[in-house]
């Protein structure tokens, strides 16, 4: 299946981590009875099959052949999302700060992002899928019917990560994670293939200071909105 159906409507949920943005996507979707993608496991789930087989980001031929091969299942369950490898169950270690930093570093490689381009368009299934990433409305997606671009400032996301880590058990120091954080976002920001950025037609939302319900109320209402107008 190389050519999803273009009328299938796809909501694009862009922005930098700590948003809420995969909160946000993975209700809207429940909301609207829709598929969701969630890009981002997609990088951190091929980031740590080749960490773990020792290919490195300079590798091209190893990373061709890890495209070619891999296999990542997203599997919805009552627990929430789990994202599998090759068969196995990976989904507590690419959720780390260090499989987003991992991520990171393999999602700047244009051949990466070229080769894992197809497995993303191809969740785009009747009725409608949620998109979430950093360029679902600039290049998976760029016909979808809305983009959305969450932002936050950089102080805050840094403090919501902290607060849900915190939860999880983390024992790192606010001070390193805000580093951690301002250094993944100038890598995916800076990088020369898709970076993190608005799409011209995205709506930005600005969710500092703002609750999930509120963000969530916020995006339902932008659907609203554009569904009259179509
Ligand atoms: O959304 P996330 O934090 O799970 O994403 C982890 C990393 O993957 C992020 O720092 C950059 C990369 N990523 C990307 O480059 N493009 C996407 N569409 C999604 C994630």
């Amino acid at each position: 299946m190389s050519n999803p159906d273009q009328s299938i409507p796809v909501l694009a949920i862009d922005g930098p981590s700590g948003t809420g943005k995969g909160t946000i996507a993975s209700r809207v979707a429940g909301h609207l009875g829709w598929h969701m993608l969630d890009s981002g496991a997609l990088y951190r789930a091929f980031a740590h099959v080749a960490v773990e087989n020792d290919i490195s980001p300079d590798d091209a031929s190893g990373l061709q052949e890890l495209i070619r091969a891999i296999d990542i299942a997203f599997i919805q369950t009552d627990a929430g999302l789990k994202i599998a490898a090759d068969g196995t169950d990976v989904t507590d270690c690419v959720r780390s700060e260090v499989g987003g930093k991992r991520a990171s570093i393999f999602a700047k490689i244009p051949l990466v992002r070229e080769g894992l381009l197809e497995r993303q368009r191809r969740m785009r299934v009747a009725p409608g899928l949620v998109a979430d990433g950093r360029d679902m409305g600039t290049v998976v997606f760029p016909d979808a019917f809305l983009k959305i671009f969450l932002d936050a400032s950089a102080y805050i996301r840094a403090q919501r990560r902290y607060n849900q880590l915190k939860e999880k058990g983390f024992s790192g120091t606010l001070r390193a994670l805000r580093k951690e954080i301002a250094e993944r976002d100038a890598q995916d920001r800076n990088r020369s293939a898709s970076p993190l950025t608005p799409a011209s037609d995205a709506i930005v939302v600005d969710t500092s200071g703002k609750g999930i319900v509120e963000v969530f109320n916020e995006v339902v209402a932008l659907i609203e909105e554009r569904l009259l107008e179509e």
